[in-house]
C-alpha cells in the first residue's frame, strides 16, 4: 500500500479551500470589476455636441449658442452646461469659448460700447478681437479657445476645444 493515500482530513480540507476560494473569487470579482470600471471604459475621441443652432442662421456677427452634455467623472456623471460664441468667417463656423483667459470670466460680444465690434470681459476690462485674438495691454494674456465645429441637419455640432488658430 502507497504512503501517498489522502487522509479524510486532508480531503476534507482541500475541499474546503478549493470551495471556499472559488465562493470568495465569486464575491470579489464584481467588486474588482466596479472599482477598475472608469479605467476600462473606453474614452471616444473627437465626440461632438449637437446644438440648437442652425446653421443657415449663422452671419459674420458672434451669436451666443448653449448647449449642454453629460459628463463623466470616474463613477459620477452630471449635466454640463456651457455656451460659445458662434460666427461666420466666409464659408467657415467659428466657435469660440467664453471664457476668458485672464481669469476665467465670462467675455460678451459687444457689450461695451467703445469697443462695440470685439469681446468684452467686465471683470478686469479684458477685450478680445472677433477671432478671439487677445488685445493687447489688456489683462488677458492669450486668445479665447475655440471648439472644432461640425455640422448635422443643418444644425451645429461642437466638438473639443482647440488652441484658437488665429492667434
Ligand atoms: S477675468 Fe477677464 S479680464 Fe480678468
Amino acid at each position: 500500500m502507497s504512503n501517498n493515500r489522502v487522509t479524510r482530513r486532508q480531503f476534507l480540507t482541500y475541499s474546503l479551500t478549493g470551495v471556499g476560494g472559488f465562493m470568495a473569487a465569486g464575491m470579489l470579482m464584481p467588486m474588482v470589476r466596479f472599482a477598475v470600471d472608469p479605467i476600462l471604459q473606453t474614452k471616444e475621441e473627437g465626440e461632438f455636441v449637437l446644438t440648437s443652432q442652425k446653421v443657415a442662421e449663422i452671419t459674420d456677427a458672434p451669436v451666443k449658442v448653449d448647449f449642454s452634455y453629460e459628463q463623466t467623472d470616474g463613477w459620477y456623471k452630471s449635466e454640463v452646461s456651457d455656451s460659445a460664441w458662434v460666427y461666420k468667417e466666409g464659408d467657415q463656423i467659428i466657435a469660440l469659448s467664453p471664457v476668458c483667459k485672464h481669469l476665467g470670466c465670462t467675455v460678451n460680444w459687444a457689450s461695451n460700447s467703445d469697443h462695440p465690434d470685439q469681446f468684452f470681459c467686465a471683470c478686469h476690462a479684458g477685450r478680445y478681437e472677433k477671432t478671439g485674438v487677445n488685445v493687447k495691454g489688456t489683462p488677458p494674456l492669450g486668445p479665447l479657445d475655440q471648439y472644432e465645429v461640425d455640422e448635422k441637419d443643418g444644425f451645429i455640432m461642437l466638438g473639443k476645444k482647440i488652441a484658437n488658430t488665429h492667434s
